[in-house]
């Protein structure tokens, strides 16, 4: 190998702490709110929903969790068709299949890698009473919302937005997290912030977000005893946790700014190599959660051969999400895509997430850099 490995491994993406985070969580061992009340819980939720400008947040053990609640609100029933993003983790499609409803996959578009709104277009015209729609913004890279939401309204569809990857990202000004009537956010532990694990529902509709209260904490009624009219689930995020979100929500806009300049970084470095970074329209601020990038057709050089030589270094890079519709598990479900195409298996194909970890210094990028470089000679 012509490289020496990193002493460190270096993250596609690890958690940074700070500090306040303990100090939040102290306060709750202090107080002895441990549980899933009290007052980290409450500011954490109205620091997200000031940061979104959401009227509600519920703060739940998991973004999976959330989306769940989000499909139980948005009313999804047995045998029901529901249009889902294609090439997403598959944590935006299951809670679909939780509710023994059949996912539809949509096709993605290469401005942003995310749902193409003419294939969304397209799956209308052929199940017209389709009801509810599951978008999710890749890598920090809102989709395009706009244009996803107008088709819904007119076909009065219910917009749930998997958020998981982009909090902090804008589409015209507006926060992404904040276009569904349900939002989804994940602080899984490689995310922008995180909760070492959590999520977040998004709402405005005051009563949908009580409604997603009640059904985290096992649908209890109010009742001297316990009384139970339908099915909740145990998903409501602890007070313990929602410190550590307190804490990260702080350095929320630090952390996109480094994953920002890690991201130029690629970009500027890899100007002269047959790659495009993963892209973004002028209307758009991304957060940057992950950098990826695409090898150009005519290269011989496979996103598996940079992966299997940043291992060998001690480096993490990752494949891009498999599209769905690849996925042995939802093979028998429908994919809609334009002209025959399948920009999801190309993308899937050709690109690469490439280490963005915050903790990464300067010098250690310079060095994956040359690395990476070294793959196209
Ligand atoms: C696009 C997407 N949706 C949903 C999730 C699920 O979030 P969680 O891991 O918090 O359940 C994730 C991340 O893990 C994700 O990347």
């Amino acid at each position: 190998m012509k490289f020496k490995p990193f002493e460190n491994k270096i993250w596609l993406a690890s958690p940074k702490m700070h500090g306040d985070e303990q100090k939040y969580v102290k306060e709750a061992f202090d107080a002895n709110w441990v549980s899933t009340v009290g007052e980290n819980l409450n500011q954490f939720e109205v620091g997200i929903c000031k940061y979104i400008g959401v009227k509600n947040a519920v703060a739940l053990v998991s973004g999976t969790a959330a989306l769940h609640l989000a499909i139980k609100l948005a009313d999804v029933k047995q045998g029901d068709k529901v249009f889902c993003s294609d090439m997403t983790f598959v944590a935006t499609v299951n809670p679909v299949i939780y509710e023994k409803a059949e996912p539809i996959f949509i096709d993605s578009e290469y401005e942003t890698w995310n749902m193409n709104p003419k294939a969304l277009k397209k799956a209308f015209e052929k199940f017209p009473d389709v009801s509810v729609v599951v978008v999710a913004n890749l890598y920090g890279v809102p989709a395009k919302l706009d244009e996803i939401k107008a088709i819904c309204d007119k076909y009065g569809a219910i917009l749930i937005e998997d958020a998981a990857e982009s909090l902090g990202a804008t589409l015209n000004g507006q926060q992404t997290g904040s276009f569904g009537a349900y939002n989804v956010v994940s602080f899984n532990g490689n995310k922008i912030i995180t909760t070492s694990g959590g999520g977040v529902l998004l709402t405005n509709d005051n009563e949908a977000a009580n409604y997603a209260r009640k059904l985290s904490t096992q649908a209890r009624e109010p009742a001297p005893w316990y009384q139970h009219e339908y099915v909740g689930y145990n998903y409501r995020m602890s007070n313990i946790l929602a410190g550590i979100g307190r804490g990260q929500l702080l350095y929320l806009d630090e952390h996109i700014n480094r994953k920002k300049t890690i991201y130029n970084r690629y970009k500027n470095a890899f100007e002269d190599l047959p790659v495009v970074m993963n892209p973004f329209l002028d209307s758009m601020k991304p957060n940057y959660w992950l950098s990826c990038f695409l090898i150009d057709e005519s290269c011989t050089t496979t996103p598996e051969d940079i992966c299997i030589t940043l291992e060998k270094c001690n480096v993490e890079a990752r494949p891009i999400w498999k599209p769905m519709h690849m996925q042995p598990v939802y093979a028998n479900c429908d994919f809609i895509s334009l002209d025959g195409k399948d920009v999801g298996k190309d993308i899937f194909t050709r690109g690469l997430c490439l280490p963005s970890d915050i903790n990464m210094t300067e010098k250690q990028q310079e060095r994956i850099i040359k690395i990476i470089s070294a793959c196209f000679e």
